[in-house]
C-alpha cells in the first residue's frame, strides 16, 4: 500500500503507524475513490440540478415556506437541506447575539488600530459584501485566503493578538463578518487559476476514501450514497448551498460552528486522525464547497 504525502494521507498514517514505513515520496498514491458525480462549477449552486435534484425545493424562503409541511417528516425532511431553518420564522437564536458580539470586538480592535479593519476589508474602510467573495486567492500573501483565515492573519499582524480559526473569538468574528454580506449571494471567483486549482484538489479529497472505515466526504453526500438516507439519527443532504450559512450557531453544543470545524466533525465520523482548521486540505475542500453555493445568498447568522 502507498501513500501520497499529504493531510489526509497523513491522518490515515497517523492511525495505522506500520504503513508510514512504505511511503517514498514521489511515489502515486494508492486511494480508493467513490465514483466520482459530473459537477460544473461554472453551475454553481444550480449543479444541484441533475445532483440530488432538491434545489427546487429550498432554492429560495417561498418554495421552503411552500414545503415546510415536510418538516418533522424523516423521509421528506432532508430534501429541504435544512434550509427551513434559516427562515425568519426560527426564534432570536444566540447566533445572532454572536453577530453582536463579533461587531463589539472588532469595535474594541478598531479603537486600538483602524488598521485592524482595513486589514480585513484590504484596504477598503468597509467590510460590506465582502465575505461573499471568499474564500479567494490572495496574491500578497500567496495563498487561498477564508474568511476565518483573514481574520486570524490581521489579528496577528496588526494586533499582535492569537484568534486562530476553530476558536470562538474567531468564529464571533467570521458570523459578523459574514452577516455584512448577508443576501448577497455567493461569488467565489472560479476565473482566478489559483482558485480553481484549490478546487480541484477539493474535489478530489472529497471522493478520496480514508480512515478506518475506508469512507469519502461522498459516501454520505452524493446521490445514490447514504445521502437522504438516515444514519445513526441523522440525515446526509447535498453538498450545495452548506457553505452559505456557516459559521452556524449549532444548538445542541451551544456554540458557533466553522465550517472546517464541521468537516473536522465529519472526518470523525469517518474515524480519521484529526486535522485542524486552517490545513490545507481543509481550506481546499471548503473552496470546493463553497464554489457548490455560488449564487446561493449568503445565510448567517443561522442554527442547525
Ligand atoms: C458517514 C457519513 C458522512 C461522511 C463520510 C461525511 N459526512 Fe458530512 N455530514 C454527515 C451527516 C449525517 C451530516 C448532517 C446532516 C447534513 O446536514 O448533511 C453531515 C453534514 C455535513 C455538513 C454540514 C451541512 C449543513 O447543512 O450544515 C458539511 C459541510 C459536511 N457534512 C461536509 C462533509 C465533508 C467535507 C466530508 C468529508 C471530509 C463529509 N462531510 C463526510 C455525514 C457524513
Amino acid at each position: 500500500m502507498r501513500l501520497k504525502i499529504h493531510a489526509l494521507a497523513l491522518a490515515v498514517v497517523a492511525s495505522f503507524g506500520a504503513v508510514a514505513t512504505v511511503i517514498a515520496a514521489g511515489d502515486e498514491p494508492y486511494r480508493e475513490h467513490y465514483p466520482q458525480a459530473r459537477i460544473d462549477p461554472a453551475q454553481g449552486v444550480n449543479g444541484d440540478i441533475g445532483f440530488s435534484d432538491t434545489l427546487p425545493y429550498w432554492r429560495n424562503e417561498e418554495e421552503v415556506e411552500r414545503n415546510a409541511k415536510w418538516v418533522g417528516d424523516p423521509n421528506e425532511q432532508w430534501k429541504l437541506n435544512w434550509k427551513f431553518m434559516d427562515l425568519d420564522r426560527i426564534d432570536l437564536h444566540p447566533g445572532h447575539l454572536a453577530v453582536d458580539e463579533g461587531e463589539a470586538m472588532v469595535a474594541k480592535f478598531a479603537k486600538r488600530s483602524p488598521a485592524f479593519v482595513s486589514c480585513l476589508a484590504e484596504g477598503g474602510a468597509k467590510l460590506d459584501g465582502l465575505a461573499a467573495a471568499y474564500p479567494k486567492h490572495d496574491a500578497a500573501l500567496g495563498r487561498i485566503v477564508t474568511v476565518e483565515s483573514r481574520i486570524e492573519h490581521c489579528a496577528k499582524t496588526v494586533l499582535n493578538e492569537d484568534i486562530r480559526q476553530g476558536t470562538p473569538p474567531n468564529n464571533k468574528i467570521a458570523v459578523y463578518f459574514k452577516s455584512l454580506s448577508a443576501g448577497t449571494p455567493i461569488r467565489v471567483n472560479i476565473g482566478d487559476g489559483k482558485v480553481m486549482e484549490a478546487y480541484r484538489r477539493g474535489e478530489k479529497l472529497f471522493y478520496a476514501k480514508t480512515g478506518q472505515l475506508n469512507f469519502a466526504c461522498a459516501s454520505c453526500h452524493v446521490p445514490g450514497s447514504i445521502m437522504g438516507h438516515k444514519l445513526r439519527g441523522e440525515t446526509p443532504t447535498t453538498p450545495f448551498a452548506d457553505a452559505a450559512h456557516y459559521p452556524t450557531y449549532r444548538t445542541p453544543v451551544g456554540a458557533l460552528e466553522s465550517i472546517q470545524e464541521r468537516f473536522a466533525r465529519c472526518l470523525g465520523q469517518m474515524r480519521t486522525a484529526q486535522i485542524k482548521p486552517g490545513d490545507p486540505a481543509f481550506v481546499d475542500l471548503e473552496v470546493f464547497m463553497t464554489v457548490l453555493s455560488n449564487g446561493y445568498p449568503v445565510s448567517v447568522p443561522s442554527a442547525r
